[in-house]
């Protein structure tokens, strides 16, 4: 059933209000269909929708919303390996830990991401040293423009950082129905990520004896100690990519600030952006209705319930200053709409 003039509010985790014209909510492919050429007959753009976590509204959007609520999930484990099959309606979370608890191991690492699915391929979701890719072995979606279902490989989505081919090439033209990963047998704890190895020495554990259960729970931890949950402080995670730089400006950053956190990453260094924008004085500042998250800077929170101008003008002011004082560009993670 289509749905019309719909406040996004309650469907996105920053708790924009912004109306869309027309709102879907869909459970099956024959429904997604539907949706679709409702949209077609009408021109109008699509926006497609998972939990909300990855988006800025800043204004009403002028299209459909088609909120994915395909679910299924198989799982079959091998060892401490096997196969998922997921629909894109399912919660992420809820898969990694479902494959926890059967004692399978890969995908702990990235517990607690929230989020859908389906949304996970789009900007090849990661935590903690992992990335969905090294897990990912196919998915299934629809073409917005004639409803066919497509199968894309690890290679035909083109996953990077933060990145795939439904962030460039593809963008707008499909709509994620099912993801498919496999985890392998020989599965190795995966904690070199600094925060990570700190809670394990912490805890006492020995590292010889980590179980994939034990590293969830030690993400779970970090990540509530640090990052504020969407429905007490409404936010959309990091709002800024971590800049990768050349090693020559990583360099003079070094010399001129020795604490810079970075990492080699590829060829250049991967900074992180929370510690240029701490620096910069922006962490636990107050702009309006919104502000800078006090324990992680590179979160920009919606207190206030503020409108989407006021958030892009906080991302753009801090995206300015830290251009100015580091000579570092900033660019956003999420996605804005419309
Ligand atoms: P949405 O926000 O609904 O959508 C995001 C984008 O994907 C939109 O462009 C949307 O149109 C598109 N989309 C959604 N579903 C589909 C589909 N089925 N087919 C086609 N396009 C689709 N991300 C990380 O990578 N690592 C983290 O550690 C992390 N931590 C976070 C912590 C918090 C507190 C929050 C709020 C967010 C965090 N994120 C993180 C970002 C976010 O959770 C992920 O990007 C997640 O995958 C978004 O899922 P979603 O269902 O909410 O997507
Ligand atoms: N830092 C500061 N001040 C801050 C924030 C961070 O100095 O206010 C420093 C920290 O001390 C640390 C470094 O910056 O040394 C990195 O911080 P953190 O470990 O919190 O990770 P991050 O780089 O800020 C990235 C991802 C997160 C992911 C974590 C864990 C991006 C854009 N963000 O954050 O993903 O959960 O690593 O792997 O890559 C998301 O994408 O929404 C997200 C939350």
């Amino acid at each position: 059933m289509i749905e019309v003039n719909i406040d996004l509010q309650p469907h996105n985790t920053l708790a924009i209000s912004a109306n869309t014209a027309f709102f879907a909510r869909v459970e099956t492919l024959d429904e997604l269909r539907e949706a679709l050429s409702f949209a077609q007959q009408k021109r109008l753009p699509i926006l497609p929708l998972g939990g909300g976590s990855n988006i800025v509204l800043t204004g009403d959007f002028p299209g459909l919303a088609i909120q994915v609520g395909l679910r299924g999930l198989t799982i079959t484990p091998n060892g401490r390996g096997g196969t998922i099959e997921a629909a894109a309606g399912e919660e992420w979370h809820q898969l990694v830990m479902s494959t926890v608890e059967q004692g399978m191991g890969g995908l702990e690492n990235l517990a607690l991401i929230p989020g859908k699915v389906g949304a996970a391929p789009i900007q090849n979701i990661g935590a903690y040293g992992v990335e969905l890719c090294d897990f990912f072995c196919s998915l299934q979606a629809m073409e917005i423009s004639t409803g066919a279902l497509h199968n894309f490989s690890v290679s035909d989505c083109e996953f990077d950082y933060r990145d795939s081919v439904f962030k460039g090439r593809l963008r707008d033209q499909f709509i994620i129905t099912q993801v498919n990963l496999r985890l392998e047998q020989d599965w190795q704890p995966r904690v070199a990520y600094p925060a990570l190895q700190q809670f394990i020495g912490q805890q006492g554990w020995d590292c010889d004896s980590l179980t994939p259960a034990q590293i969830a729970a030690a993400v779970i931890d970090i990540r509530n100690s640090k990052l504020p949950l969407p429905d007490q402080i409404p936010n959309a995670g990091s709002f800024f990519k971590n800049p990768v730089v050349n090693a020559d400006i990583y360099q003079n950053l070094k010399s001129a600030h020795p604490d810079l956190v970075a990492y080699a990453s590829g060829e250049g260094w991967k900074l992180a952006a929370g510690w240029l924008i701490d620096r910069a004085g922006w962490r636990g500042r107050r702009q309006e209705a919104v502000g800078v998250h006090h324990q992680q800077a590179l979160v920009l929170v919606n207190p206030g319930r503020g409108c989407g101008d006021d958030v892009t003008r906080l991302a753009r002011a801090i995206a300015s200053d830290v251009q100015d004082k580091f000579g570092v560009t900033l660019e956003p993670e999420p996605r804005y709409y419309p």
